[in-house]
This record gives C-alpha cells, structure tokens and sequence, in this order.
C-alpha cells in the first residue's frame, strides 16, 4: 500500500465507524487516503474524524469546489489507483448499478478507471434482495470487485449476512487481488461443484448437502486471476456473474463424468470440489412410489469416480482433488491424493464449525505431491478460494521448472 492514492468513499450506514479503523490502517501501512462521505455517513460520523485521520481534506458535497484550478469529482478520480467503497449502501449499489450520478460519490466513481472495491453492509434481508442482488450482478459484471460482508449479528438486532468485513480482511483482500491480479492469465480452468441428484422416482432422489459455494467461489477467483473457468455444477441455488466463467449446469452424477471428460483435455488446472453421490439407485421407477406398510429397501449401485478417473487420464493437467472427511482428517486425505493421482488435494474436516457444507466459511489444509500442508485458517470461501488458487499456481510453476 505504500504511496497508493487509495480513495474510500463511506455512505449511510452504522458500519461507517469501521471505515475510521480502515482508513487509519491505510495511512498506516503507507497509502495516502483520501475520504468521500455522502450526507448519509456524515450523520453516523464527523468528517473530522476522517480528515484527522487520513491527514486530507473530506469531500462531501460535490459543488463545494476547493480549488479553482480543478473539478473536484474528476481530480479525484483521476487521483485514485484504487477506490473502496466501504460501507457499501443498497442505495449507492443501485445507484452505481443504474449509472445514476448524484452525490460526491457516484460522480466520482462513474469517471475513474482505477479498479473499485465494494464492501457492502446492511441488513441480511437487503443484501438477500433480488434488486440488490441484481445490481451486484451488474456491477460485477461491469468489473468492479465485492468483498463480500460476513455473517453474524447485525446492529439491526438481525443474525445473517451483512456485517462489513473487517478493516484487516478488506485491505488483505486489496492487497492479494492487487499483487495477484493476473496470476491466471491465459490459464483455462476447469471446476466441478455443487451436489449430483441421484433419481429415486419422479418425485424423489438421493443427495448431499453441498450448496456449490466452494466450486462456485474457486471459479469466481479464478476468472477474477485472469483465467478462462469452465463451471460444471450440479444443482445449486447460485449465480455466477463473472464473463469469463463458462456455466455447464448437471444433475447426475453421469452426467457430471459426461461433462468432465468431455472438457478435460483442454483445461490447464482442474479441480473437483463437486460432492459427487458414490451411490444410486440401480432401479428408477418411472411412477411415483407409493407407500406401504413396512419398510422400504433400494438397492444401490456405484457411479464411476470421476476424480479417479481424471488421474488416470491425466498428461499436462494440474489435478486437485477435495477432501470432505470426519475422522483421521489427513490420513484419509493423503490418501485420496496418492490413490487418485492427483497433484494436490484440499482437505476439510466436515464437522468442524467453520467448515464444510452449508457455511459461508471454510478451514482447510491443502497438501501437494510432495507432502508439503499449508494450513488456511477459517476465511469466508471466497478468500479460502483465493489462497487456494495461489498455492495451486505456485507448485504449477515449481512443476514446470
Ligand atoms: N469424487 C468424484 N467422483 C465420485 C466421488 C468423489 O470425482 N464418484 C471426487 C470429489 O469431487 C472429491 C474427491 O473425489 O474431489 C473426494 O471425494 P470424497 O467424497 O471425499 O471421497 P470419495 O472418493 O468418495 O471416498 P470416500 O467415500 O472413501 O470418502
């Protein structure tokens, strides 16, 4: 960060006290800061504050002109190497997303070219919102970069997600994205996520409780690296946003293999985060089961190891395998990594809070080839995701040289 022009735009919102602590540690680790505040922010705190802080003037009022020589807005967005809007507002969200200009913030933002961070914070509910959702769609797609908020209590008195993350996590964030921004580049990366359905009758199927936000975050990060991510996922409740990720939506298991065979031979890096049932029904019956008195027995047959089969078939590919375990964590890990052939394997204890499925965040301990284990600390997925792109980049250049 050291003598970055780096530009924090703070809105309405309580979180705006996190934008002190954010601005202070920016001055500290070097960057020149410089606050912009809507009306909004300045009701939650003084502009003083930050002035004192970042040791610059607070623009707040976008026809308060302080030097003749100059436009403000425009100076500033020339200025900046990097914007960060944090707290991100639903209203400043909309606005960007809409091209609407009308404060000191959305003016600025609309004319730089320097790369935009946004940390939203706000009620769970309006995060979940499909107009705000549809606006982070845009807005992502226009390139600008979210770090998303994490979950936990609101001051709203709501538990969920919607609390800006903290000061340290954003500027890591900045930081990695930064000095990693075209680690990929060229690269075509393949990932699997998401569940497989195995068919029961046309009403019920067998299935895990994976919701695709591993696969989903690795393909996000891996686009936003600068590789072109081909996404083959079972069925999840998720978007993806990002131009470059091709989506190949399956439901079976089968069909999980079909497409991953069928796109293998072209990617430079896969990993199969995908929980892929082991099991399926040998019979389908085509009507709905009625039920009896007594109980009910399938009987199940294997579906192939799609991972297994990928080592086997393996010439320049990178393959990286996840491991969802419970007990002996790391035997059993080390193990997949060995007997599917794989060049590295992220392994998760499942039971741990913090981790596995359904969770926002993971905790995992990657292990390559030659046995090294680098342990990645609970992180929302989407930082493990990138930690996890590092490390896999880094032992693919070892194995080129
Ligand atoms: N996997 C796969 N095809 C399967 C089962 C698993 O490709 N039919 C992949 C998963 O995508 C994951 C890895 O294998 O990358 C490990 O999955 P996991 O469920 O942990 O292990 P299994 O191989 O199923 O072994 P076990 O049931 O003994 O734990």
């Amino acid at each position: 960060m050291i003598n970055k022009n780096i530009l924090l735009g703070v809105t309405g919102g309580i979180a705006a006290y996190k934008a002190c602590a954010l601005t202070s540690k920016l001055q500290q680790q070097g960057a020149n800061v410089k606050v912009i505040m809507t009306d909004n922010a300045t009701k939650f705190v003084s502009p003083l504050t930050f002035q004192a802080l970042s040791r610059n003037p607070v623009y707040t009022d976008t026809f308060d002109e302080k030097d003749p020589e100059k436009i403000a807005h425009i100076d500033l967005a020339d200025w900046a190497d990097i914007i960060i809007l944090a707290p991100a507002t639903a209203n400043i969200i909309g606005k960007l997303a809409t091209g609407i200009a009308d404060d000191m913030i959305s003016t600025t933002v609309l004319a730089t070219k320097a790369p935009i961070y946004i940390a939203p914070a706000m009620n769970v509910n309006m995060y979940n919102h499909p107009s705000v959702i549809k606006n982070m769609k845009t807005l992502t797609e226009y390139g600008y970069h979210f770090i998303e908020p994490g979950s936990g209590y609101l001051a709203c008195g709501w538990v969920g997600k919607g609390r800006l993350e903290e000061p340290e996590t954003i500027i890591q964030v900045i930081q990695s994205h930064q000095s990693n921004g075209n680690l990929l580049a060229g690269k075509k990366v393949l990932i699997s996520a998401g569940p497989t359905r195995e068919k029961i009758d046309p009403v019920r199927y067998f299935s895990n409780r994976s919701t695709g936000k591993m696969g989903f975050s690795l393909a996000e990060a891996a686009a936003e690296y600068g590789a072109e991510v081909t996404l083959v996922t079972g069925p999840v409740f998720l978007d993806t946003s990002h131009k470059n990720i091709k989506r190949i939506n399956v439901t079976t298991a089968e069909e999980m293999y079909q497409a991953m065979l069928r796109e293998f031979p072209c990617n430079d890096i896969v990993i199969k985060s995908a929980a892929v049932a082991d099991y399926r029904p040998k019979v389908v019956f085509d009507d709905k089961i009625k039920k009896q008195a007594g109980s009910i027995k399938f009987e199940m047959e294997r579906t192939k190891d799609i991972l297994a089969e990928l080592g086997s078939k393996k010439t320049h590919q990178f393959l990286v395998g996840f491991a969802a375990e419970t007990q002996n964590v790391l035997e059993y890990g080390k193990e997949k990594l060995h007997r599917k052939h794989l060049d590295a394997i992220v392994i998760n204890n499942v039971s741990q809070e913090g981790a596995g499925f359904e969770s926002e965040t993971n905790i995992v301990t990657y292990v390559n080839r030659n046995h090294e284990e680098y342990q990645i600390p609970v992180a929302l997925k989407s930082e493990v995701a990138r930690q996890l792109l590092q490390l896999i980049w880094r032992d693919m250049k070892d194995e080129e040289a």
